[in-house]
């Protein structure tokens, strides 16, 4: 059983690739599960301690749309005692003023509800206006832009997981 639960959301593919690279990362398939999240059931949460989840921003500053229809789930699952790490994909070039709300939205509602933020990630490297995915001057989670950035792609996702092997004490 995988200790690490990785829940995503893709409408054109790229946040899937990126969630294929950290399950890499991380070990493979024996450490990180993938779950798309709009197969997922509130309950397959329970069996991870360790959660990570993906979503890229959509229709400027909104969730993707599966990870829209999963939210009022979200509710129904304890999330007291589990460490949460976040990645979004988005555009800094072209939503500037809403680069990587997702994660955002999605931490704040999942701290809410008992979760652990780790893997907080700084700005510097990236040029955009505004973000809901700020905590003190960090992202909340590894920013990916594969619109503008993803020769950087590789080398963010290792050295973000270099950083949850040790926040999650793995
Ligand atoms: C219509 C549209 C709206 C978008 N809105 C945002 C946005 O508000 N903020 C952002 O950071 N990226 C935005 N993006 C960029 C996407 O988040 C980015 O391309 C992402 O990697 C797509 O992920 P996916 O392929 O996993 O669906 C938008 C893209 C499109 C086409």
């Amino acid at each position: 059983m995988a200790k690490i639960g990785l829940f995503f959301g893709t409408t054109t593919g790229k946040t899937e690739s990126v969630a294929e690279m950290i399950q890499k990362e991380f070990g493979g398939e024996s450490v990180v599960k993938l779950h798309n999240i709009i197969d997922v059931e509130a309950s397959e949460f329970e069996d991870y301690q360790y959660v990570i989840i993906g979503c890229p921003t959509w229709n400027i500053g909104e969730l993707q749309s599966d990870w829209e229809g999963f939210f009022p789930e979200l509710d129904n699952i304890d999330f007291h005692g589990k460490k949460v790490a976040y990645f979004g994909t988005g555009d800094q070039v072209g939503y500037a003023d809403n680069f990587q709300d997702a994660i955002g939205i999605l931490e704040e509602k999942i701290s809410d509800l008992g979760g652990t933020t780790v893997g907080y990630w700084p700005t510097d490297g990236y040029d955009f206006n505004e973000s809901k995915a700020l905590r003190n001057g960090k992202f909340v989670g590894l920013a990916i832009d594969e619109d503008n950035q993803s020769d950087l792609t590789n080398e963010r996702v290792k050295a973000w997981v270099a950083q949850l092997k040790k926040e999650f004490g793995l």
